[in-house]
């Protein structure tokens, strides 16, 4: 048979090469990003041309977490993003204005005013100032110039105001007005002659409208009037509108009972102007203005009424030279919230409006409906908030319309002629927590092992052998599926087509569900098995405008399949897992106020503790008393360890111990091991001679971060929380406490990053600063085979550590190395494989260029032999020369080319492969993969063709069936001849 088996390596010989390959080529298959821009707020979101010469145009907006972006308005994806809310000052929104004609934007947020080119999103100029911007507004060249268009910033520095004229072309001061007063910044307007500074004078909560006018030219003071609003105006939302420019010259606000319109044409002192709203059906709720933004309008406006069941709109007219306002005509009231949307075509202007059954584009000028389509969208997403439109004349009498409105369930939805043509799922930004979660299909079979497991052998034996007569009944069904699983596990999944919408789970265990909360309140199901894909959304909470949900803590039960979410105000909700259906919804008030949460197991099973204010998680009944210590932060920094102390039917937590760092320094991290998951293989670690050398596996340990400000240190504390002893600290000079500082700790090691003074173990010269990571890993004793004082006890305690009274607790043997990095590393987490035994993989968030990487821990090991090479020992447990840098070169880079932005938290879960980890990043953007940091040793890549290893085995068995005969021939008569 020698014939046969050569054959055989030749073949497998020509298989090999394929499998060698794997991997290079799931980049950008096994991964997923949602790349989001956050909510788009009305007054910066708008169609425009980035090239006059063209007809094309982009949809802009700069949303409520900063983020700059274009649409490409066809296709729904993004041309250009910028992240802007790194910016000092930037978590108020900002605002976006385009130059019209020129291929130019500019943004001003927090501090900072940019212009940007509008086709490609590079910088053109930027400036920082003093104090927070308050409005951003584009000038007005006079007819005929062709200067390139300076703007006006209106910042608000020390609570005064201060206007300042930047050049188009580079951004530099052209002159500078400072209002000497305290009135309360609040917007800008211009027209040739004039530039309008809007304030608010007077006391908190009362306040009349400033209106200061000046020079556009030398920026000084020619007018200033007062306009008497203090029984209307009682905050700077309650001013409806500060038009931009000559279009529409007003400033707007109603009285308190929202039955009137008041209007002040800008530069008409003590000229008011009364315009009675009408009623739609009940009192109105809610009134906006929309006026165009475009220079060359014409000078008319709308305002949308709403009350609680229907909207209606007024159109007027502004007389510019009289300064008149007249009421042209009004749409009619509709049921329901729509939304209305300006568009300016050189001196024509457009009212779009959305309602749930159809869009309908009138002329500012008159009544006459000018275009009106049915909606039609593929589901429901909540109604319309607000929207902005493109009104293109196809013909003398025929438009075309492109809408792209915010719903309210979040969604951004582009409409063309009525008909839907993409959805953004813009609601998924912003996200605040997340967890795994585990797809349902074989919970039953979980359940019934756990009943199995805790009734009697008896008992369980029966319900055994019941479940596997009831698993029969799907035998026909499997035997019928039996075939397509085949085909399905040969041939490339593109022949076969993804089974989209049907959430199961899978053998390799990467289908998983991904649970998501947002600060603005929704909670979304994402399937990441099939690119993050939303299964289910749902509004937990409704949270005000500009408040942001606090979520103190997401746990999902796999077993029970829901999940349940806490936040800040007491109130918390469980959803179902794979559905999303509210099960139980506590709304925020209803209880105490919760700073943190813990997961902890109770005699009632695992639940998710509320810690209240000041640290303290107050009585609970006894049944749900957590069985191990607590640590929680106080107020003013102290951390302590809490035990639950059972009376009678109620149990109140009891401090054991309290740590405080030394004076001034303040603690701003404490961080502990997974309490979800956390497996380790081995127990030791086995050196080149065979020793072993016993890791310190204390599950009770926590790692404290504080960090001094006026001594520049940061201090690492290892504390036992049981006993609140320090077991290991590390002081490290020269730390920026302004950069992040992040930290990890599992098995027994932790690794943390921050920017310091290079210790003089890596470099002799002292002076040097730079990013640094720094490892160290914990060991029972220093003297392999030793386990030290706790020795092989099966038990130890920490409270008393040994048969002498007051001994110390036993400490580990820490060895600990730094290396230099790059860049700041902005948040830091593990993976996580199903035994532990694969190597883990460091998963560092690198906020300044949107990466995320995965540092193979066999790089970031302190036992690696500094400046000489590793002896045959040391290279048998496979150390390698130590050197100081780790670059983050593109290998090591998770996230490939793509830019990941405004990432807070990486969380990874195990497959049921041990060699692969998945892995979820979110923030702004959503952003998932799987990893092997081993490689991946136990699937074969999609790069093995199965198909020719079918082929060559088919061939095989041929060569086989046909071969033998012969060869048996051959043996035959050789025996013949022989004889
Ligand atoms: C009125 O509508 C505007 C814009 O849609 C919104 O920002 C504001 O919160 C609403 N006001 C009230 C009282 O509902
Ligand atoms: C969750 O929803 C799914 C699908 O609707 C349902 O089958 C399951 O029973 C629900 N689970 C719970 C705990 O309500
Ligand atoms: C120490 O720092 C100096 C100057 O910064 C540099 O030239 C040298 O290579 C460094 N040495 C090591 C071992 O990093």
């Amino acid at each position: 048979m020698r014939l046969h088996i050569n054959h055989f390596c030749l073949t497998l010989a020509s298989i090999v090469p394929s499998t060698l390959a794997v991997y290079s080529d799931e980049a950008y298959s096994v991964d997923y990003h949602h790349e989001l821009l956050g909510l788009p707020l009305p007054h910066t979101t708008f169609f425009h041309r980035p090239r006059k010469e063209e007809k094309a145009s982009l949809l802009y907006t700069l949303s409520d977490l900063g983020v700059l972006g274009a649409v490409n308005p066809g296709l729904g994806k993004i041309v250009w993003r910028q992240f802007l809310a790194g910016y000092e000052g930037a978590s108020e929104s900002g605002f976006l204005r385009p130059i019209e004609g020129e291929n130019i934007l500019v943004s001003a947020i927090g501090s900072r005013v940019d212009a940007w080119d509008a086709l490609n999103g590079r910088t053109a100029w930027g400036t920082a100032f003093k104090g927070t911007v308050r409005d951003l507004e584009v000038m007005e060249n006079a007819a005929g110039s062709t200067d390139a268009t300076d703007v006006l910033a209106l910042f608000q520095e020390d609570g005064k105001a201060d206007l300042r004229r930047l050049k188009g072309t580079n951004g530099d001061v052209v002159w500078e007005f400072k209002d000497g007063s305290s009135d309360i910044p609040l917007q800008v307007s211009t027209n040739v002659q004039s530039v309008f500074v809007v304030s608010l004078h007077g006391t908190v909560g009362s306040y009349n409208l400033k209106v200061t006018t000046l020079d556009p030219v030398t920026g000084k003071r020619t007018n200033e009037y007062t306009l008497n609003t203090k029984a209307d105006v009682h905050a700077p939302e309650d001013v409806l509108l500060v038009g931009a420019n000559s279009a529409a010259s007003i400033i707007a606000w109603t009285d308190k009972t929202l039955k009137t319109l008041k209007v002040n044409v800008l530069g008409k002192s003590g000229d008011i102007q009364s315009l009675a709203l009408k009623e739609a059906d009940g009192a109105i709720t809610n009134v906006s203005l929309h006026a165009p933004h475009l220079v060359q309008s014409q000078p008319h406006f709308l305002v949308h009424s709403h009350s609680a069941v229907a909207n209606r709109a007024d159109v007027f007219h502004i007389d510019l030279t009289s300064g008149s306002i007249k009421k042209a005509y009004d749409l009619p009231k509709l049921p329901g919230q729509g939304s209305i949307s300006v568009s300016s075509v050189d001196a024509n202007v457009y009212f779009t409006r959305l309602t749930q059954d159809e869009a309908i584009v009138v002329s500012s000028a008159s009544h006459g409906i000018l275009g009106r389509w049915p909606l039609k969208l593929k589901e429901y997403r909540g109604s319309f908030v607000h929207g902005a439109t493109e009104v293109v004349q196809r013909t003398a009498d025929t438009y075309a319309i492109r809408s792209a409105v915010v719903t309210t369930d979040q969604d951004w939805v582009l409409v063309r002629n009525g008909v839907e043509a993409w959805v953004r799922t813009e609601g998924l930004s912003g996200a605040v927590a997340a967890a795994w979660a585990e797809l349902p299909e074989s919970e039953s079979l979980i359940q019934n092992l756990e009943v199995e497991a805790e009734s009697n052998p008896v008992s369980s034996y029966i319900h055994r052998v019941n479940r596997h007569v009831n698993d029969l009944q799907s035998l026909p069904d499997y035997l019928q599926r039996l075939p397509q699983r085949f085909l399905s596990s040969i041939l490339p999944p593109a022949i076969i087509g993804p089974k989209a919408g049907v959430l199961v789970r899978d053998s390799f265990g990467f289908n998983k569900l991904v649970i998501v909360a947002t600060q603005r309140g929704r909670i979304y199901g994402l399937d990441a098995g099939n690119d993050g894909t939303v299964v289910w959304s749902t509004r937990a909470f409704s949270q005000p405008a500009g408040k942001l949900w606090d979520v103190t803590g997401m746990w999902v039960e796999n077993l029970k399949g829901t999940t349940t979410i806490r936040g800040g105000e007491g109130e918390y909700i469980i959803v179902n897992t794979t559905s999303g259906e509210k099960i139980e919804t506590v709304p925020p008030g209803s209880w105490p106020v919760v700073t943190g949460t813990a997961l902890v197991d109770s005699p009632s099973g695992k639940w998710l503790l509320p810690i209240g204010a000041n640290g303290d998680p107050g009585e609970i009944p006894q049944e749900w008393a957590p069985k191990d210590t607590i640590v929680v932060q106080c107020d003013d920094g102290e951390v302590r360890g809490l035990k639950f102390e059972v009376t009678g039917a109620k149990s109140a937590p009891i401090v054991t111990w309290r740590f405080n760092p030394p004076e001034g320094q303040k603690i701003v991290d404490v961080i502990s091991r997974p309490t979800n998951y956390d497996p380790v293989a081995s127990i030791g670690r086995v050196l080149g001679d065979r020793t072993v050398l016993y890791k310190y596996l204390n599950t009770n340990i926590a790692l404290v971060t504080a960090t001094s400000a006026h001594d520049s240190t940061a201090t690492f504390y290892l504390i036992d929380t049981i006993s609140g002893g320090v077991l290991h600290s590390a002081t490290h000079a020269g730390v920026d406490t302004t950069q992040p500082i992040a930290s990890v700790i599992t098995e027994n090691w932790f690794i943390y990053s921050l920017w310091a003074d290079i210790s003089s173990d890596t470099n002799n010269s002292g002076d040097s600063k730079g990013y640094q990571l720094v490892i160290s890993e914990m060991y029972e004793s220093n003297i392999p085979n030793d386990r030290g004082p706790q020795g092989a006890e099966a038990n130890s305690s920490s409270l008393e550590p040994s048969d002498i009274p007051n001994a110390d607790p036993a400490l580990p043997h820490v060895i600990s190395e730094s290396f230099l990095i790059p860049e700041a590393i902005s948040h830091m987490s593990v993976t996580q494989t199903r035994q532990g035994i694969s190597i883990r993989q460091v998963l560092c968030t690198l906020a300044s260029s949107g990466a995320i990487v995965g540092i193979p821990k066999s790089i970031l090991d302190p036992r690696r032999p500094v400046g000489r090479d590793p002896t045959t020992a040391e290279m048998e447990e496979g150390l390698f020369r130590y050197t100081p840098v780790i670059d983050f070169d593109p290998k090591i880079i998770l996230t490939h080319k793509r830019e990941v932005i405004g990432i807070k938290d990486v969380i990874a879960a195990p497959a049921v492969l041990e060699s692969t980890s998945l892995v979820f990043a979110y923030g702004v953007d959503i952003f998932g993969t799987r990893v092997a940091p081993s490689a991946a040793f136990d699937i074969l890549g999609k790069g093995f063709n199965k198909l020719s290893l079918v082929a060559t085995v088919l061939a095989l068995w041929v060569g086989v069936v046909v071969l033998a005969p012969m060869v048996r021939r051959k043996q035959i008569n050789g025996r013949w001849m022989s004889a």
